[in-house]
Formats: structure tokens, C-alpha cells, sequence
């Protein structure tokens, strides 16, 4: 018997041609990892009017949080008794300044989590003072809760740092619309900065009806401090593709754009009036994008916000916010204009395209083009911000004397009352 001996497998397979695009994200280890969202960070949970006496549940970053208002401050404590696993929002208040779990009666002060009754246990109580849940920083800005979900146990930094600075230091209006939504978080995110699809996705939509959108544009990204902006260089407002034909989003019926000039705000045409506070900002650009997952599009007259809060790794909350930076009784034209059309127009039927989008969104593997420079932008910035973060955060972890002050001044700071609970961690001091 001749034996014959195998080729070598690598020989004898014709090499494959590898595959063109991205397989994965890896080359963003850390946004790769942030599927259900960074900690590290505020996030707009839900309208103040919501959060009453009776607590609520909602998730942020995968953490379950049971919100609740208290002699007129909002407290989030994690969403879970300690003895048998009972959310706490299905509890109620038995006691002023506390919340009692609804199985047996363990009750829990708001302001640090401590377990300081047991009902079914009597007034002598052994366990009381042995248990607690954590606490959360939870503020009210802007008409809306704002919880800070921790790397680790850092103190909330001041919620005015991480807002965009314009909402900080001007008067204006805010309208919103509050959504739970289908769909990765980084996807709506990417979505909302994302130089191509507006163009083409959104012509059909009422918002745009009477104003006119480019075809195509030639985009550069601009960084300045915390964000990042889309610059139009050259907008071309039709165009000829060789061997298929014109195409172009201008109508008889819809404004005609001013093409000579490139506007910096709105995907407007040049030559509109434009608000001093906005056009103070002098963005570079109309649409900018920051940390956690922040969109500002600035027009003439208002400025858009898009927060999107990452809940799970499916599932995230879109907080859009027009601001108009208006006072006195021009607060109540915008409020009328905001609920009989900006309301179902932008934040209906415009905004749900981008919904649906970001439904059926399978990435990656993903080959991106030429206006995706929006995309990697945003996943270089994500990246490089956050390394900085973890950094800080394991610092800290590594100083309980620091650990121990911060977590006092922030609690005063953000009024926590999480100085009760700092003085309890053991210190050096
Ligand atoms: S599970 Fe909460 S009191 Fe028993
Ligand atoms: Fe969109």
C-alpha cells in the first residue's frame, strides 16, 4: 500500500479574499463594551411631574432604579430589596423621608439607603442599621429627573458640568418628548450624528414638506472641547449620477435653497435670522455631538436635544428637548407652536423615522463610506473621553481619604444627603 501523503491543508485551500468593512468594533475596545451604556454619567430619566410619592421603576445602564419624591425631592434608590429580591417600586411610603418594600416591610431611608424598620419585626428590630440599598444621585434640571449612575462608588459630579453650557447659562423653553425604544442606544446615538441618512431618509417627512434638504455634501468633523461637529464644506442640492440619472430633493412647492451660500445652522438654506443666544454660540457647525450620547442640532430659532439613555443592551430611552431661548410671553408662543406642531411633526413622525431606523439597525460587521467620518468620529471621541473617566475613577478608588471628602461635598453638593452615608465609610482621616 503506497500511502499518500496529505497536502497541507493551508496549501491546498485557495486563500479567501477577506471580507471588505469592519467585522466588529474592536478597534473601540471600549465602546464595544458599552452595550448597555456608560456609567460615569447624568441621565435624563424622566419629567419631574412624573416622580411623585408613589415609586417608580426604571433602568439606566442595565441598573434598576425605583425614583421617588419626598417632601418635594426626588430620591433613586437601587430598584431591589436586600432580603427577597421585591423591587421597591412596587412598595409604597409608610413613613415620611422612607420606602417600604411591599413583601414584609422593610423600610429604607431616602437619603442613604439604610434599612431603619423592619415592619413584620417589631420596634426592636435586629437587622435594622445592617442592611441597605444603594443610593443614587438624583437631581431636577431643565424639567426633568437626572439620576448619575457611578463606575464605581465616585461622587456625582456637578450635573451643570456634563449639561450643554447654553442650557446652563441662558433663559429659554423646553419642549419635549420622552420615548422608550427599541433598539441599542449607540445606534440611535450614531443615528442622531450620522451625515448621511437625513437627506434621504427624512424627505419624506412633514417636517421637511416646505423646506428644502441637500443631496449630498462634502462634511469635515470638527472638535472643540468635549464635542464634536459636523462642518459643511459643500452642499450640492441635486446632483447627476452617471448612468442612472438627476436626483434631487428640491420640489416647485418647497422654498427654493440659497445656493450660494453654506449655512452653518440648520439644514437650512443661508440668510435666516438667526437667535442671539444661538448665534452667540457660534458653533461650528449645526449638528454636535458629546458624551454620554448627547445631540445638539442648532437652527435659527431653537435648538434640538437628543439624549440617548442607554437602559439594556436592546432597549434605550429618547429624550428629545427643543429649547427656545425666549423669555416673558414669548415663552407661550412657543409652548402653543411646540404642542400644535413641533410636537407630532418633529417629535412624531420625523423623529420615528429615525426610530425605525435604529429598530432595524444589524451592526456590526458594517462598510462604511465616505460620510460615516460622523461615525468613527464619535466612536474616537466615546473612546478617548472614557479612557480618561475610568482613569479618574480608579484613582480615586485608590484614595479613601479623597473618596471619603468628595462623597461629602458632592452629597451637599447635589443634596443626596449622601453625608450621612460618607461618614459611615471608614476613613483614615
Ligand atoms: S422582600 Fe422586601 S421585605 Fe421581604
Ligand atoms: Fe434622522
Amino acid at each position: 500500500m503506497t500511502g499518500v501523503e496529505a497536502p497541507n491543508a493551508a496549501q491546498e485551500v485557495p486563500e479567501r479574499p477577506r471580507a471588505a468593512g469592519r467585522q466588529d468594533w474592536t478597534a473601540w475596545p471600549k465602546y464595544n463594551a458599552a452595550g448597555s451604556g456608560y456609567r460615569g454619567y447624568w441621565y435624563p430619566v424622566t419629567w419631574s411631574s412624573h416622580i411623585t410619592g408613589t415609586p417608580q421603576s426604571y433602568t439606566i445602564c442595565g441598573e434598576k432604579l425605583a425614583l421617588i419624591r419626598d417632601a418635594g425631592k426626588v430620591y433613586a434608590l437601587h430598584d431591589r430589596c436586600p432580603h427577597r429580591g421585591v423591587p421597591l417600586s412596587e412598595g409604597d411610603q409608610q413613613f415620611p423621608g422612607t420606602v417600604s418594600c411591599p413583601y414584609h416591610g422593610w423600610t429604607y431611608r431616602l437619603t442613604d439607603g439604610k434599612l431603619v424598620a423592619v415592619i413584620t419585626d417589631g420596634p426592636d428590630s435586629k437587622i435594622c442599621g445592617k442592611v441597605e440599598v444603594q443610593t443614587y444621585a438624583a437631581q431636577e434640571r431643565l424639567g426633568l429627573v437626572w439620576v448619575y449612575i457611578p463606575i464605581t462608588r465616585e461622587p456625582a459630579p456637578p450635573l451643570d458640568e456634563q449639561l450643554p453650557r447654553e442650557l446652563v447659562e441662558n433663559e429659554g423653553i423646553v419642549g419635549g418628548r420622552i420615548q422608550p425604544r427599541a433598539g441599542n442606544w449607540r445606534f440611535a446615538c450614531e443615528n442622531g450624528f450620522d451625515e448621511g441618512h437625513a437627506k434621504y431618509l427624512h424627505r419624506t417627512s412633514l417636517w421637511r414638506l416646505f423646506k428644502p434638504m441637500p443631496t449630498w455634501n462634502i462634511t469635515r468633523i470638527v472638535r472643540e472641547g468635549r464635542w464634536i461637529y459636523r462642518v459643511q464644506d459643500e452642499v450640492y442640492w441635486e446632483a447627476e449620477f452617471p448612468g442612472v440619472g438627476k436626483w434631487t430633493n428640491k420640489r416647485w412647492w418647497k422654498k427654493r435653497p440659497d445656493e450660494t451660500k453654506v449655512s452653518q445652522i440648520g439644514n437650512v438654506g443661508a440668510g435666516l435670522e438667526v437667535n442671539p443666544v444661538i448665534a452667540a454660540q457660534n458653533f461650528p457647525g449645526f449638528a454636535s455631538l458629546s458624551m454620554p450620547g448627547v445631540l445638539r442640532i442648532s437652527y435659527p430659532n431653537f435648538i434640538h436635544y437628543e439624549f440617548y439613555v442607554p437602559v439594556d443592551d436592546d432597549n434605550h430611552r429618547y429624550v428629545g428637548l427643543m429649547v427656545n431661548f425666549v423669555t416673558g410671553v414669548h415663552k407661550l408662543g412657543f409652548y402653543a407652536k411646540y404642542l400644535g406642531a413641533i410636537r407630532w411633526l418633529f417629535h412624531g413622525q420625523f423623529s420615528g423615522q429615525d426610530a425605525w431606523m435604529v429598530e432595524v439597525t444589524d451592526a456590526p460587521p458594517e462598510k462604511l463610506y465616505r460620510p460615516d467620518v460622523s461615525l468613527t468620529a464619535w466612536r474616537n471621541l466615546a473612546e478617548e473621553e472614557y479612557a480618561e473617566k475610568l482613569t479618574a475613577a480608579v484613582e480615586f478608588v485608590k484614595q479613601p481619604v479623597a473618596h471619603t471628602r468628595a462623597r461629602r461635598a458632592s452629597a451637599k453638593q447635589n443634596g443626596t444627603g449622601e453625608a450621612a452615608s460618607a461618614q459611615s465609610v471608614p476613613s483614615s482621616e
